[in-house]
């Protein structure tokens, strides 16, 4: 009796197509499903919060600008990259990033944990001319972020946005935006965004950072 439905399906190739695609839908929904349940139990420690308007515009920035052309934003669960990093990434840190910046292109160094990691004044001068830090730098400099200003409405409106997608920024922090980013330039929201990076690890990346593991033949101020 099952020999001869094998035998049908097996001489008919529209009921072998039909009966391939039910099992390969199944198998997919197998995988796909769990992971759908499994991003909403993704819930962010305390020690990361939404990022404020400042940070919010640099991020803007650093998107527009396509700063994750060279870098990623993801450590991996590698020894030789959190020795270099610091420790390995985790989906909770992203939860406020729309679009994440994990990224796999690295032409130059991973940015996750970069928060810190230089001064105020190296970023700056670094963005601006890169070469006047890193003189074999191929990376290129972003001189017109220095007077370019950040717009304070345009920022709280995205974080009127955000918030309808579920982030837990309250009426006051909205109402502050525009005063909050007043009279800075594009440069400045970058540096505090990129000086926020990593900045949820707390005193454990201390620790286990990459500050203690290579040590960083750069010219800083
Ligand atoms: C064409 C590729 C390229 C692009 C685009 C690029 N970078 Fe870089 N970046 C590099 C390279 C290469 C280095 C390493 C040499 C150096 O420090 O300049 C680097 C280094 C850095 C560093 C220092 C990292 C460290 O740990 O030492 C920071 C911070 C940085 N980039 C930020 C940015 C930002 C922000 C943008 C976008 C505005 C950007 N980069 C765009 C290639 C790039």
């Amino acid at each position: 009796m099952a020999y001869r439905h094998f035998e049908f399906v097996e001489k008919h190739a529209w009921a072998l197509g039909i009966l391939t695609a039910v099992m390969v839908s199944l198998g997919g929904l197998a995988e796909v499903l769990p992971l759908f349940v499994e991003a909403r139990s993704v819930r962010p420690p305390p020690s990361v919060r939404p990022y404020d308007p400042l940070r919010l515009a640099g991020r803007d920035v650093y998107v527009r600008e396509g700063c994750y052309l060279c870098h990623s934003q993801m450590i991996r669960a590698l020894r030789f990259e959190t020795q270099r990093y610091g420790r390995y990434s985790t989906a909770e840190e992203s939860v406020y990033d729309r679009p994440f910046q994990w990224g796999s292109k690295r032409t130059g160094p991973d940015l996750a944990r970069v928060g810190g990691k230089y001064s105020d004044d190296w970023q700056r001068l670094h963005l601006v001319d890169p070469r006047a830090v890193v003189p074999e730098s191929n990376m290129p400099g972003y001189p017109w972020l220095a007077t370019a200003a950040v717009d304070g409405v345009e920022i709280a409106s995205r974080m009127r946005g955000l918030r309808r997608l579920g982030d837990p920024y309250t009426d006051a922090d909205i109402g502050g935006a525009a005063a909050a980013v007043d009279g800075r330039t594009e440069l400045d929201a970058l540096v505090a965004y990129l000086q926020g990076l990593g900045s949820s690890e707390g005193p454990e990346a201390a620790r286990t950072g990459a500050a203690s593991a290579v040590p960083v033949a750069r010219i800083s101020p």
